[in-house]
């Protein structure tokens, strides 16, 4: 089923920071696997690189339950885009009504998400908090604060975000997807000799706010896992930016480096463009584009 030509990737619903969009045609080109065995994605964040590569038996975890919990929901049709659609609606009109500051309706969505964990509540937090991250308190709470802009939820916005979930919803038809909220190592006691596993940890040496906290010892132990495990693999990671290069390559001594180059927006200003290098390290067998890449050092 891979390689893929995708030119212009599709965006799912629940945005993440870290969200690889841009890195879709990059990483569908570039791997090469028969699609025999289980396509794997233990980090799934926001599901962008799976859903678009669409291979017919997949298993996509992420330590964030509800994430999880939102693509389960839609499997089993409690959510569907009609619902979406409904509930955005109501919501819009009562986020419309309160002011931007702290009194405004969406704390009032937090706290209810942060009490019941419903996958709607979760759904109008992502896609109406501050620059659509997920961050969650050390007690495990929800604590993104809100983007602000109480008109948010215009009706181009909602149909948006409707279609989003219905493309969800298209691609998961007939798929033997399952979506399992657990850690990373469990993802890779259920990985056999055809399967082919895609890996976006977090990025080492960052605060991102993720569910979990992510460790020197976690990476070291990732690399390991990645390059003794039976399954073929690509595995994202920062290459270098203007300031510095990764300094965790020396753990990969097996398969190939392909490198690319894209922008990161900090900020408005044009002067705030981060060029950043990404790599794609991938099984020698998976690797498609064998004219391009260059030999690790
Ligand atoms: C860089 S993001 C993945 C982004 C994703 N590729 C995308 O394009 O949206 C990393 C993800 O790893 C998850 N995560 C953090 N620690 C984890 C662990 N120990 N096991 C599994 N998932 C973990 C986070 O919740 C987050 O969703």
């Amino acid at each position: 089923m891979l390689p893929k030509k995708i030119i212009t990737p599709k965006v799912p619903p629940i945005k993440i920071q870290g969200i690889k969009t841009k890195l879709v045609p990059f990483i569908a080109e570039s791997i090469k696997w028969d699609g025999e065995g289980t396509y794997f994605e233990p980090f799934m964040g926001s599901g962008v690189v799976g859903f678009n590569l669409e291979p017919q038996r997949a298993i996509f975890s992420d330590t964030n339950p509800y994430i999880i919990q939102f693509y389960k929901d839609i499997q089993s049709k409690k959510i569907t885009s009609k619902i979406v659609r409904t509930f955005l609606e109501n919501e819009a009109t009562k986020l419309s009504s309160t002011p931007a500051d702290k009194t405004s309706y969406y704390y009032e969505v937090r706290d209810r998400f942060n009490e019941e964990h419903s996958s709607l509540d979760f759904l109008f937090l992502q896609r109406s908090n501050f620059n659509g991250m997920i961050r969650f308190n050390n007690k495990g709470n929800y604590n993104v604060p809100f983007g602000r802009k109480p008109e948010r939820f215009q009706k181009a916005l909602i149909t948006k975000i409707v279609n989003q979930v219905a493309w969800v919803e298209k691609i998961m038809k007939g798929k033997d997807w399952q979506f399992i909220c657990m850690p990373f190592t469990e993802a890779f006691k259920m990985m056999k000799e055809n399967d082919f596993v895609y890996l976006d940890p977090p990025y080492i040496d960052r605060y991102d706010g993720y569910y979990d906290s992510w460790s020197e010892e976690y990476a070291v132990l990732l690399a390991e896992l990645t390059q003794k495990g039976k399954a073929g693999y690509a595995f994202s990671m920062w290459y270098e930016n203007q300031y510095r290069k990764n300094t965790h390559m020396e753990k990969w001594t097996d398969g190939k480096l392909l490198t690319t180059e894209h922008f990161y927006h900090l900020g408005a200003k044009e002067s705030n463009r981060n060029k950043m290098i990404e790599a794609l390290v991938i099984s020698d067998k998976n690797l498609n584009l064998e004219e391009v890449y260059h030999e690790q050092q």
